[in-house]
């Protein structure tokens, strides 16, 4: 049966429903706060997968859209947009070989470098091929991840000047480590320690290039509290367009959940098994729901008082918090939103996208499985 005009809990289960209201809702908010506050907004791909969705932040305003890894990039060049971020490093041979022929398709192209090695094996390509590219000097703000430290990236940034093939456009500073921390006051002085220390160097920076006109940084959980740094140009939040339990459970700036955003990405699963005492098997496990950030939480009203758990790769459990808790009935279908939206969302090929409930499209998570 087609999907389009089915109630979105006659769906087959486990899927992924995505709420065009809600999501709407979330890109145009980002979109305007970031405006106010006088930035700009290149938000990640790496959260949705999907083009289709990248092309909707684009028309809601954005600059570009990032993309974590280069075989996500060639999928969103491939799919008509040309101005992609790439915000991982690119450092080996055989990746860069990639980046120049997706680079001939799309020459405002961007990358990342955190390693003058890196710099020299990207030249050595450029020269081969006859192009110039766009770079970033990666800042490692205190995530420990990619990035170079704040004391060493002049150094960095002399390199990339000194080349006859790479041009020099400014600086990222992503802080991972700061996104989710739950406390609204501490994650506000980590991450304001952090930009501010990448704002010196941006600063020096444009002392040395005029080219030098990009500050890159930011995610959901910081985006309100980084827009105040004068310097940052753009952020590059992700998740705020879909959400999840992750996300949803650390504080906002006035004590409550972080409510700026609303979960427009949920996950249906269906009871498959009942008579196991206090709880049922549904059919959503591992392998649908991936297992990283906070539990899974039931959205249906009649059901206030269940608990998600992994049972399996293929099998989750609804657990009763208390004795006498109704517990749903096998076929039953429960939408759940998602612990971590990102890798949830690489097990899936489409998101069902809804409208009052009822599925209004179908749209391909053409990113899916590019991890390369
Ligand atoms: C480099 C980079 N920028 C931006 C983001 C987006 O962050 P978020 O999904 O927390 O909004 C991520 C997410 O991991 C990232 O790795």
């Amino acid at each position: 049966m087609k999907p389009v005009g089915r109630n979105k809990f006659e769906l087959d289960t486990p899927c992924l429903v995505l709420d065009l209201d809600l999501l709407d809702e979330n890109l145009q908010k980002m979109q305007a706060t970031v405006v106010a506050a006088g930035k700009a907004l290149r938000p990640h791909a790496k959260t949705h997968k999907c083009s289709l969705l990248a092309k909707m932040q684009l028309a809601a305003g954005a600059v570009g859209i990032c993309a974590a890894k280069v075989s996500e990039a060639e999928a969103l060049v491939h799919a008509g947009i040309p101005n992609v971020l790439v915000t991982g490093p690119v450092a080996t041979a055989e990746k860069i070989a990639r980046l120049m022929a997706l680079l001939r398709k799309a020459p405002f192209l961007m990358t990342v470098v955190d390693h003058p090695a890196n710099v020299e094996l990207l030249e050595q390509q450029l020269a081969g091929a006859g192009l110039n590219l766009d770079v970033l000097v990666d800042l490692d703000i205190g995530h420990g991840r990619t990035g170079v430290a704040p004391g060493k990236a002049m150094e960095l940034a002399e390199r990339v000047l000194a080349s006859d093939r790479l041009r020099l456009r400014g600086i990222q500073a992503y802080a991972g480590n700061v996104q989710h921390i739950p406390r609204y006051s501490d994650r506000r002085a980590a991450s304001l320690k952090g930009l501010k220390q990448a704002a010196a160097v941006f600063r020096q920076l444009q002392t040395r290039a005029e080219s030098c006109t990009i500050f890159s940084a930011s995610g959901t959980g910081s985006a309100k509290i980084d827009l105040v740094i004068p310097e940052l140009t753009e952020l590059q939040a992700g998740s705020y367009a879909l959400m999840d339990a992750e996300y949803l459970a650390i504080e906002c700036a006035d004590g409550s959940e972080c409510a700026d955003y609303q979960p427009a990405l949920t996950m249906l699963t269906t009871v498959v098994s009942v008579g196991h005492g206090r709880q049922v098997t549904v059919d959503a496990g591992l392998k649908a729901l991936y297992k990283d950030g906070g539990h899974p939480r039931v959205l249906n009203p009649e059901f206030p008082n269940l608990h998600y758990d992994w049972f399996g790769d293929e099998y989750g459990k609804l657990c009763a918090r208390s004795r006498g808790t109704l517990l749903p009935e096998l076929g039953t279908v429960l939408e759940l939103v998602v612990s971590h939206c990102d890798p949830t969302i690489n097990q899936f090929d489409r998101f069902f996208v809804t409208r009052d409930g009822k599925v209004v499209d179908v749209w391909t998570i053409d990113l899916r499985g590019r991890s390369q």
